[in-house]
């Protein structure tokens, strides 16, 4: 177990490196070159514990342990390995690296799976490149079209496929798989929140996990010189989503029910001190456990929006991203609560108040979820920790559902 933590450790610490912004957080941008130093170390330990290592049209990177029924459906472990801007170590490689761990307890063990086995590295699930979020868990599953994956732009107008080549990927290679060949996804993930951490409990079995949409608004107005227009005379488009902007976190509160409404992007063009702004662009993030929940607030949302045009002002609203909420397969939650029980680890159950690729694949095949706990409920944010020894726990229960769901001797 001791050996176990410090493998951890000694992975996230070496991730945590590969970040563009030293010194404040994780910042992994989708196909950067810290992208690119993380899949070659991913990919480095997956042929150390004897994974056969493939990567998809998206960068997706897989690890594949045969089983011995050819052409049965694989078992997957994982998560992402993109971050947030400033954000932390473990929010997606504490999955990506319980995945390894748990091949590596095969590894050691020799343990022969029926159904293979398949550690999965995941991209773009922030969205922090391209927007919306969870790319590739979206293209895995041919949930993401064509032509959004054409169309998508970065802030400097690179395209997924270009930065896909800058750092010597294929996009022309296939980007979803055939259901069939998934049995179950497994995804281990720090909480995020304060819950575990105010329970004193080191394991969450996931039930479900709240609904997502997320809107790209744009506002055009009028640039000007700011010393020369008069005050009654301005399109500026800065004003009108600073007013938009500041009334939105009201529909969530008046909505109830847990929602909640984020504005966590901000571009202002052309930006200079003397300019009287002629376009704005912002996001706006709404959650729910409920989708009427969501779905109330964006039609309030867009009436809200659209009374703001007119007088030189053009408002552009467009939806980037929409999950429902998603409960989780209760036999493998029910597989994941028996192994914690074996391994005399308490848990309890927890509901996701953030997205993850699990909600992806939740309409495909069957999906588990773990948490951990987050110290002082911290994330996407540089001080986001979780203590090695939970995401070493969290490896034994996956291992043994692992061995259960593949059916290993
Ligand atoms: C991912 O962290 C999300 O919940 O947006
Ligand atoms: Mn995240
Ligand atoms: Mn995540």
């Amino acid at each position: 177990m001791e050996q176990l933590k410090e493998r951890i450790e000694k992975h996230i610490e070496t991730i945590a490196t590969y970040t563009s912004t030293p010194g404040n957080g994780t910042t992994r941008l989708t196909y950067s070159k810290e992208d690119l130093q993380t899949r070659n170390y991913i990919k480095e330990q997956m042929k150390a514990i004897g994974l056969t290592v493939s990567e998809d049209g998206l960068g997706n990177i897989f690890g594949k342990l045969d089983g011995s029924m050819p052409d049965a459906p694989s078992v997957m472990i994982g998560s992402h390995f993109d971050s947030v801007p400033n954000g932390g170590a473990y929010d997606g490689p504490a999955g990506v690296v319980a995945g390894l761990e748990v091949a590596n307890l095969f590894y050691q063990h020799n343990v022969k799976p029926s159904y293979p086995l398949e550690i999965v590295a995941l991209v773009e699930e922030e969205g922090s490149r391209f927007g919306g979020g969870l790319m590739g868990s979206r293209g895995i599953t041919g949930q993401l079209s064509e032509a959004e994956f054409s169309d998508s732009m970065d802030k400097d107008g690179i395209s997924p496929k270009e930065a896909m080549q800058e750092i010597g990927l294929d996009p022309s290679l296939p980007k979803a798989r055939d259901p069939k060949t998934m049995k179950a996804f497994l995804e281990l993930h720090i909480e995020q929140g304060p819950i575990l951490e105010e329970k004193n409990i080191p394991i969450g079995v996931v039930e479900s996990i709240v609904g997502l949409t997320q809107y790209d608004i744009t506002v055009k107005g009028q640039a000007g010189h700011a010393g020369t227009t008069p005050m009654d005379r301005r399109s500026d488009a800065l004003i009108a989503a600073a007013k938009m902007i500041s009334k939105l976190p009201d529909l969530a509160i008046t909505e109830g029910n847990g929602t909640v409404l984020t504005t966590g992007k901000l571009n202002v063009y052309p930006n200079g001190a003397n300019v009287i702004p002629e376009k704005v662009f912002f996001t706006v993030d709404i959650r729910s456990g409920k989708e009427e929940n969501i779905q109330h607030v964006i039609q309030q949302l867009k009436e809200y929006v659209e009374d703001y045009q007119g007088n030189g002002i053009e408002v552009d609203i467009e939806e980037k991203l929409y999950v429902q909420p998603k409960a989780l397969s209760e036999t493998v939650r029910t597989l994941l609560k028996e192994q914690s029980e074996h391994q005399n680890i308490s848990y309890c159950s927890i509901n996701s108040g953030a997205g993850h690729d699990a909600m992806v694949f939740s309409d495909f095949t069957d999906v588990g979820m773990l948490f951990i706990p987050s110290k002082a409920g911290l994330s996407h944010c540089p001080e986001e920790w979780s203590d090695a020894a939970d995401i070493a726990n969290a490896v034994e229960i996956l291992y043994q559902t692992a061995k259960k769901l593949t059916k290993a001797e």
